[in-house]
């Protein structure tokens, strides 16, 4: 469906409000060990919260790649010349900002936004179009399960995927997932990849257990998105926050422990869960990793990398790649 009512345009492929959209919960659920789809972190709520943890003295992965984007982000576009900015996952939009206002500068004003939360997108929207009025700006609804054929094709395009956001991916899905946006590329366009680099544990930890419980409240807030969206009672305060940095898979995985018996139901879609004391329910995965570790998985995915781009103190890197061959 598409609108546009206001200045921007509105298309709507996932529907958080449909039980399509929470297929894969049952799946997740009934699943041992438990697990559920980051994506359902994701409503209005949890938007807030993520925004608020990229503020986060812990969680330096937005500041670094903002340091790169507030340094490099002329070049690339000077370089790439799209006639517009595709983003996948673009949240709030805010580094994109710097890289809208460098492509303005090479004379293209087009940008497309795509993200599994409206109110993200529509927020964002109207910050864009209100501060760059030359700007054209469509908005995606969507999750990354559908389409991409939903991304329109003419110009030269340089696809986003910003913020290492390809994280929550494990290897496997993630070699799927820029398979398709490899597919998606034609030989002109070029691919911005946003990725956390491997380092030393504890930053790693304490950026996904910051010490004012911000990440504490965005994972439990899958819990809220379950009961609200699928009728459930599952209680909040029987749960705790668990984050920890797995070297061997080069991977945070955040999680959710039950601290007593729980049994609950999601009438939404009839499922009664049993969790025991102590039992945990994996909620996300974010991968990190090392210049090797990114071009294997875009050769797999038949794409080059072209540009290799590190912030300062070398924790985030950005990638500029292209189809190979
Ligand atoms: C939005 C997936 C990139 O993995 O760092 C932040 C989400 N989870 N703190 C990340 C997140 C906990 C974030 N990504």
């Amino acid at each position: 469906m598409s609108t546009t009512g206001r200045s921007f345009t509105v298309t709507r492929v996932a529907d958080p409000s449909t039980e399509a959209h929470f297929e894969d919960v049952i799946k997740g659920l009934a699943s041992t060990p438990k697990e559920l789809s980051p994506k359902y972190f994701y409503d209005a709520r949890g938007s807030a919260l993520f925004e608020r943890i990229t503020a986060l003295p812990e969680y330096y992965l937005t500041r670094a790649e903002t340091e790169i984007l507030e340094r490099e982000a002329d070049a690339i576009l000077e370089h790439v010349r799209p006639d517009k900015l595709i983003e996948l996952g673009s949240g709030s939009s805010r580094k994109t900002e710097l890289l809208i206002r460098a492509m303005e500068h090479t004379g293209a004003n087009r940008y497309v936004a795509l993200d599994v939360s409206e109110d993200a997108l529509c927020e964002a929207a109207e910050r864009l179009t209100e501060r760059h009025p030359e700007l054209d700006v469509g908005v995606v609804v969507a999750d990354f399960d559908g389409s991409l054929d939903v991304i329109e094709r003419h110009g030269r395009r340089l696809v986003l995927l910003l913020g290492s956001t390809i994280g929550n991916f494990p290897p496997g899905p993630r070699e799927e997932f820029l398979t398709r946006i490899g597919a998606l590329l034609k030989d002109d366009d070029r691919f911005l990849l946003g990725v956390d680099l491997v380092k030393d544990r504890a930053t790693l930890e304490a950026a996904y257990d910051d010490a004012a419980g911000v990440t504490a409240e965005f994972n439990k807030n899958v819990l809220r998105v379950l009961n609200r969206e699928l009728d459930g009672n599952l209680p909040l305060d029987a749960f705790e926050h668990v984050a920890f940095y797995d070297a061997e898979n080069a991977w945070i995985e955040m999680r959710l422990r039950a601290t007593r018996t729980v049994d609950a139901r999601l009438r939404g879609i009839d499922l009664a869960l049993h969790f025991e004391a102590g039992e945990e329910m994996r909620t996300e995965l974010s991968c990190k990793f090392t210049r090797e570790s990114v071009e294997r998985s875009l050769a797999v995915a038949g794409l080059a990398l072209e540009r290799w781009i590190e912030d300062a103190g070398g924790r985030f890197a950005l990638v500029l790649a292209r189809r190979a061959g």
